[in-house]
């Protein structure tokens, strides 16, 4: 499954495999979005092609849920689960307290809401994803199409508002196109550079009309597995 691997997807793929470790005969798990993510689910189809593993998976996007069928794991909704005893995520950003950036794939929205319903959370993360403070990387902000750039002001306004360095929010492309979520929304990706408040940055946010998430996942992670280029793996 590995072959000859860069540092950086060994990082994430010995995270991976530590975390698909937790995962447990009649366990209902969420599955992330990502590159690492992915590893995940690979490791996981494995666990069920060769040691019979079976667990009741819920995929976080349209992606997952492909890349899952493809390595024989049987995928259910949220609905159908109701509730879930972990999920296991990437993430963008993770900082000491284990607060998240999430939403570099545009997948924030079902990661947020399959991660809320679950007893557990355990991201999973190459070394370079830790930071002293969050906002480096872009915080994506999921909004309805309609009126997106009315959000997008009033987004801009906000954060002059805030203890936060950058102001400027870009609409996601896909080429030529906006990206859609596969909810059919728009990603604002907002530069922010440093996050003074991100709890109360993303409480704020999540008051603009129009906006439907916004990517800071604040007191939801439990556990960070952490994958080293040299292949080692620390818990967090
Ligand atoms: C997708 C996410 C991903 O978990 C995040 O972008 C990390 O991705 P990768 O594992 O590819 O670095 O939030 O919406």
């Amino acid at each position: 499954m590995t072959g000859e691997l860069s540092p950086i997807d060994k990082a994430k793929f010995v995270a991976a495999k530590r975390a698909a470790g937790l995962v447990e005969d009649g366990m209902r798990v969420g599955l992330g979005t990502g590159s690492t993510a992915a590893w995940l689910v690979r490791c996981l189809g494995e666990m069920v092609r060769e040691e019979g593993l079976k667990f009741t998976a819920v995929p976080t996007s349209t992606r997952t849920a492909e890349l899952a069928r493809e390595v024989g794991i049987p995928v259910t909704s949220l609905d159908e689960a109701k509730w879930l005893d972990l999920t296991i995520d990437g993430a963008d950003e993770f900082d000491r307290d284990l607060n998240l950036i999430k939403g570099g794939g545009g997948a924030l929205l079902q990661e947020k809401i399959v991660a809320t319903a679950s007893d557990q959370m355990v991201v999973i993360a190459d070394a370079g994803k830790e930071v002293e403070n969050l906002g480096a990387f872009p915080l994506p902000v999921e909004v309805i199409p309609f009126g997106w750039q009315t959000s997008q002001a009033l987004i801009e306004e906000t954060l002059v508002s805030m203890d936060v360095l950058g102001r400027s929010a870009s609409l996601r492309m896909n080429g030529d196109r906006a990206f859609m979520t596969d909810e059919g929304n728009h990603i604002l990706d907002l530069h922010l550079h440093r996050i003074g408040n991100a709890r109360q940055l993303a409480l704020v946010i999540n008051q603009i009309p129009g906006v439907v998430e916004n990517g800071l996942f604040i007191d939801i992670c439990d556990t960070v597995i952490i994958g080293y280029g040299d292949g080692n793996v620390e818990v967090r």
